[in-house]
């Protein structure tokens, strides 16, 4: 269980939840959770926003059942919080380039910040497409050397990698396969999938997915997978 700070709407539809946790998070990595009993059946996974000070954050969207009881809970309300699950998105020791859409920005801010925070010489541009009302965009341009936003339109169409990045990528799927179709095959390219999820740690099976390497299960061998894994590329 854990206690929440806040939990307010950023936009319409898009809320933050900040809640007590202490122990090690990666970025990349998410929790499964819970604030209620029987119905929905299953906890619902949502990526680690931002973490520090004792502080972990979610950024997440309302879509059903499960994200509309999240976004009525109050400070002092609990949340049942199982994690951090997955991998995460691996050690990086070149420049980035960061490729986010919609809600797939959520787990690229606590990315960004810890990268700069460890590499402060290394460069780190993001490209953030929306497909109405942006937002988080302010606290990405306080984290990263450039923001390059759309809005309404195909942010693949204006990405550019440099030759010394590896990419991040995390958004609709559509968006990610065109990332990976996109990108040189120079440059090294992640991914981070979704996929429904039962158990978060590898016991269910619900997330399996096909891939170059066998079936993997997307919450206990990722999320995050090399693009040349998961993409026809
Ligand atoms: C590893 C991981 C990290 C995630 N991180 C975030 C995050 O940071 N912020 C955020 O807003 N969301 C995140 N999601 C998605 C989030 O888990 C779902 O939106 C949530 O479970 C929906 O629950 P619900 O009860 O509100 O909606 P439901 O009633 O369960 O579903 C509503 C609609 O969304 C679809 N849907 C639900 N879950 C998924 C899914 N995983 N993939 C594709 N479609 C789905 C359903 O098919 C249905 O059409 C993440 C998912 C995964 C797997
Ligand atoms: S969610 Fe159960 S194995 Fe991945």
């Amino acid at each position: 269980m854990a206690v929440i700070q806040s939990n307010t709407a950023v936009i319409p539809g898009i809320y933050k939840m900040c809640v007590d946790f202490s122990g090690e998070v990666k970025p990349g990595q998410f929790f499964m959770l819970r604030a209620w009993d029987k119905d929905p059946l299953l906890s619902r996974p949502i990526s680690v926003h931002d973490y520090q000070s004792g502080q972990l954050t979610f950024l997440y969207q309302v879509v059903g059942k499960g994200t509309e009881i999240l976004a009525t809970l109050l400070p002092g309300n609990e949340v049942t919080i199982q994690g951090p699950y997955g991998n995460g998105f691996p050690q990086v020791n070149t420049d980035l380039c960061v490729v986010g859409g919609g809600i797939g920005t959520a787990p690229l801010y606590y990315l960004i910040r810890k990268f700069k925070a460890e590499n402060p010489n290394k460069k780190c541009r993001i490209y953030l497409g929306f497909r109405d009302y942006p937002y988080g965009v302010d606290e990405f341009a306080a984290v990263a050397d450039e923001v390059i936003l759309d809005v309404g339109g195909i942010i693949t169409d204006k990405l550019s990698v440099l030759p010394e990045e590896t990419v991040i990528t995390c958004g609709p799927e559509i968006m990610m396969t065109a990332v990976a179709k996109v990108v040189p095959p120079e440059n090294t390219v992640y991914v981070s999938l979704e996929a429904h999820m039962a158990c978060g740690i590898g016991a269910c099976l619900g997330c399996t997915c096909e891939t170059k390497a066998g079936n993997k299960k997307v919450c206990k061998d990722g999320p995050v997978f090399e693009r040349g894994v998961v993409f026809n590329v």
